[in-house]
């Protein structure tokens, strides 16, 4: 019932052909021809979501193949296998980014779920009409559709942390925007499209010395640096298993206990309840409270899976690799005669994600003819449709590397991009 774990661990550096052969899509061809046999993918969309290694693939095969059956319900062998297996990914994840109790690691369906969860179970029961959310202006729309919707229900107010040119929160400004109306500061740790890494101590640290409960959208976060939630001292934080290695369809809650204890749940239904009478019900304790209905079982165990891959290969060479990438891929676009803004702060400040724009084409024509070269990146607002407003630019182009990507990759985009430049020049 082991889940797989690759068998290497690696040290700072960290040569990424070690391990690309446990991601089976990364070996992929495309735009082959008749005596072309196509180009290599070159994933650079990573922030969107990640691939699998072998292990991962192979633990949910297993899980379906030997282990299946519902949790937490039957009286049987098969599910208490199943049962074992859930509550095991559980405990990986909370030894990952360091939680205290088991009872705060809640599965969700994924980050935006997670965020959702808090809006309406804690939010609803403790903001009313006055009372004052403040987030940033580069938020993801899943860490601010659903405090405007808590708005809509309670009255109360949405502000936002301003952010400078280059993409860093204007950290002067907090002092003053917090007030004894706030009752939440909900902030992304890294931007999905500035890469921004954000000083989450101190604005933890002032949130809570001026009474206010702090969330942490850690969806771009913590698949590539160390997460420790009781160091940090955030009383949410959010994150989702299909951008680091997991399947899609599981996330994870974390919130303090005496937090998720004191709230109501969020969703009803099966398995969340202690008892139902005909005129009411009981809740069950943490952390079936929020769990309502039949989990995401298989995604969670696939998750452990991801977590043991990430432990092996380890969060200091993850973070390092990213480094290197995001450093060669500023190398490369500052490179290209092609009038290329960057969003977002130089490289040392940031993860691995580097958002564009050019002067001469459009976020989309750049994304298309990378395509053309096997380059896979996004192009769009990122949901991020302030931000880009904020930024005076309705698209950009991003590439987002996890540590599975060489040096060589970013060399192809870096060619491909120059290419491209040349084909819509004869346009
Ligand atoms: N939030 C994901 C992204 O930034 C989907 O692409």
């Amino acid at each position: 019932m082991a889940t797989a774990v690759p068998t290497t661990s690696h040290a700072v550096p960290f040569d990424p052909e070690s391990i690309r052969g446990d991601f089976p899509i990364l070996q992929t061809r495309l735009h082959a021809t008749d005596g072309n046999s196509g180009v290599p993918l070159v994933y650079l969309d990573n922030a969107a979501t990640t691939q699998r290694p072998r292990q991962v693939i192979q633990s949910l095969v297993d899980v379906y193949e030997k282990h299946y059956a519902n949790v937490h319900r039957g009286i049987h062998w098969l599910s208490d296998q199943s049962t074992d297996l859930y509550e095991e990914a559980r405990e990986k994840t909370r030894v990952f980014i360091n939680a205290a109790a088991r009872e705060e690691v809640i599965f969700s369906y994924g980050t935006t779920e997670g965020i959702n969860l808090v809006a309406r179970s804690w939010g609803d029961a403790n903001v009313k009409a006055g009372d004052e959310i403040l987030l940033s202006e580069m938020e993801h729309h899943a860490n601010l559709v659903p405090w405007f919707q808590l708005a809509e229900r309670t009255g109360c107010k949405v502000r936002h942390l301003p952010i400078t040119d280059d993409g860093q929160l204007v950290l002067d400004a907090l002092p003053k925007m917090l007030t004894d109306r706030t009752k939440l500061v909900a902030v992304t740790a890294v931007s999905n499209v500035l890469g921004t890494i954000n000083p989450l101590p101190e604005i933890i640290r002032q949130a809570h010395a001026a009474g206010a409960k702090v969330l942490v959208d850690a969806a771009q976060s913590v698949p590539h640096m160390r997460t420790d939630v009781q160091a940090l001292d955030c009383d949410f934080l959010a994150f989702s298993g299909h951008k680091m290695l997991g399947p899609s369809g599981v996330g994870i809650l974390y919130g303090k206990r005496e937090l998720l204890d004191a709230m109501p749940p969020f969703l009803g239904g099966g398995s969340m309840i202690r008892r139902v009478r005909l005129d009411g019900f009981e809740s069950a304790d943490l952390p079936a409270k929020f769990e309502a209905g039949t989990p995401p079982i298989v995604p969670a165990i696939g998750l452990g899976a991801a977590i043991d891959y990430l432990n092996q290969v380890g969060l200091d060479a993850i973070h390092a690799q990213e480094t290197l990438l995001t450093l060669k891929a500023h190398e490369v676009l500052e490179g290209l005669d092609a009038g290329v803004r960057f969003l977002g702060p130089e490289p040392a400040k940031k993860a691995g994600i580097v958002s564009f724009t050019m002067k001469t084409m459009h976020a989309h024509d750049i994304a298309q003819l990378l395509d053309r070269a096997g380059v896979a990146v996004r192009a769009g607002h990122h949901c991020t449709m302030p931000l880009h407003k904020r930024l005076g630019v309705t698209a950009s182009a991003r590439a987002s590397f996890y540590f599975y990507n060489t040096t060589a990759e970013v060399e192809t985009f870096g060619r491909a991009l120059g290419e491209a430049l040349r084909i819509f020049k004869r346009k």
